[in-house]
């Protein structure tokens, strides 16, 4: 791969989980991989007071965890003389000279600041990037999710940040975007004329967009607790793959051609209000139970969590698009926390044959399914009928498998790797535009709102389970079932 422009990335929350985890591993996977120059730098920003080695021996830590066998100390050494830190308490307008001095004579390099906080200090380390001058034509901001905790929220964060960046310098991150998978699902449907005729009603019965999750709330509980699995989410993740399943052909892969195409999916969502919620969604939370084996504690005694507290670790639900396209097929939405398994799944189920001639196979699936399984391993799978052998026509499902792992061999970029790459080429097609933020919210909220109206409480499920029961009976009411329960 190509080696990217010099750039300088400045990380705020630059000690927390996101940056360990994910964005410093990220961006040794760059280095490892050659396209990182030497004049770049990666900048770690945040409130502690510690100096750039302890910093740097404390990064290293975490990608030896986060890389596992990637690591390699070599290679580390290299990396680690593009690291940083500056300590910045993101109020305190005074602290920002530091960074000044640190960027002094950079101004013709690409500068990306990626705000890996809370997002009610977007507003605030925006307006004093700007008063310390270091906002610069090439500038870029990154803003990690959740952005906002509702409509409001999310507007005045977007009107605040606006105000100092223009909105083709700012990357509003949903990391799903990111993932290689995702991307295949693009390619899956536009690279191939295949399938577009049959991407509609008519023709597809319904659609179940899965993300499930082994993990718990993990060390995230302040976070978690205030948040709960709406807003994690399907206000982001699961309604960026509804855009992605339901929109329609944009007319380029250019930025805006694709965004456009996605708000409409988004505003053309029926709204649940009122008592649908009762109806067309699920609220769930975790008890102890066991994932793989291992015994797991209950939601209600991880660490941070309110004793009493009533955030849903769940969620499934029924959305509908009210398009030519779309109306009448249901899209089912799910996830949620300590689930069986790690799964994200699409499975588009087809109508059956309009007149049938032989005898229907015993089996409850559908005669012809399309699933696209996007983790942990990648996927494609289509079901059809095919006649087993021997006497008579006795039909049995049959799948034709395409397993991407298999068939490219090699690793797929991290969605992170693909996304920060992303920031410092200047390419915005797989970040969210303002637009794309407010429509999603805006079909969110009524969904909270209902859910205080009715005193909807999350029904209890067991750890290791695939949820609560209502959240089968939440499909099975339309005569259909969850694809693990076929
Ligand atoms: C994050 C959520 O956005 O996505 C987490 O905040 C969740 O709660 C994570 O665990 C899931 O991402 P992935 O890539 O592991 O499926």
């Amino acid at each position: 791969m190509a080696l990217l422009p010099t750039f300088d990335m400045l990380l705020f929350g630059g000690t927390g989980d996101l940056v360990t985890r994910k964005l410093l591993p990220a961006l040794y996977r760059r280095h490892a991989a050659g396209q990182v120059s030497p004049e770049s730098r990666i900048v770690g920003i945040g409130r502690k007071a510690i100096s750039t080695e302890d910093y740097v021996s404390q990064a290293e830590s975490g990608c030896r965890e986060f890389l596992g066998k990637e690591f390699d100390a070599a290679r580390w050494s290299s990396f680690s003389t593009h690291l940083n830190y500056v300590k910045v308490e993101a109020a305190v307008a005074e602290d920002y000279a530091a960074l000044s001095a640190l960027l002094a004579g950079r101004e013709d390099l690409v500068r990306v600041f990626f705000y890996s906080t809370a997002s009610n200090l977007f507003a605030t380390i925006s307006h004093n990037l700007a008063r310390a001058g270091v906002v610069t034509p090439l500038a870029r901001v990154v803003l990690e999710k959740p952005l906002g905790n509702d409509v409001a929220s999310a507007e005045l964060i977007n009107q605040e940040v606006g105000t100092i960046f223009p909105e083709r310098q700012i990357y509003r991150i949903d990391h799903y975007l990111g993932k290689e998978a995702v991307q295949n699902l693009m390619a899956l449907r536009f690279g191939n004329a295949l399938f577009e005729p049959l991407w509609r009603r008519g023709l597809i019965r319904h659609v179940q967009i899965t993300v499930a999750e082994e993990l718990g709330v993990e060390r995230r509980g302040q976070f978690y607790d205030t948040t709960g699995a709406l807003r994690d989410m399907v206000q982001n993740h699961l309604l960026q793959l509804l855009c992605i399943m339901a929109m329609e052909p944009p007319a380029s892969s250019d930025p805006d051609s694709v965004r456009d195409e996605k708000l409409k999916v988004l505003r053309a969502l029926r709204p649940l209000r009122d008592r649908d919620v009762l109806t067309k969604t699920v609220r769930g939370q975790y008890k102890a139970g066991a994932v793989r084996g291992a015994p797991v504690p209950g939601y209600l005694e991880e660490a941070d969590i309110a004793p009493d507290s009533t955030t849903e670790t769940f969620v499934a639900l029924k959305a509908e698009i009210d398009t030519w396209r779309w109306a009448g097929v249901p899209f089912y939405l799910r996830t949620g926390k300590r689930l069986q398994d790690r799964l994200t799944e699409l499975v588009v189920t087809f109508d059956e044959v309009p007149h049938p001639i032989f005898d229907k196979p015993p089996t409850t699936q559908a005669a012809n399914l399309l699933v696209i399984r996007l983790q942990p391993d990648e996927s494609i799978t289509l079901t059809i009928l095919a006649k087993n052998p021997g006497e008579g026509m006795r039909l049995k499902p049959v799948d034709l498998a395409l397993d991407l792992g298999e068939t490219f061999k090699t690793r797929s970029l991290d969605a992170y790797e693909r996304l920060l790459m992303d920031t410092v080429k200047g390419n915005l097609t797989l970040f969210m535009r303002r637009d794309e933020l407010d429509a999603a919210w805006r079909w969110i909220d009524p969904i909270r709102a209902g859910w205080e109206q009715y005193d909807e409480r999350p029904k209890s499920y067991i750890a290791g389970s695939w949820g609560p029961a209502a959240s089968s009976a939440l499909i099975g009411r339309d005569g259909f079932a969850w694809h693990d329960e076929i």
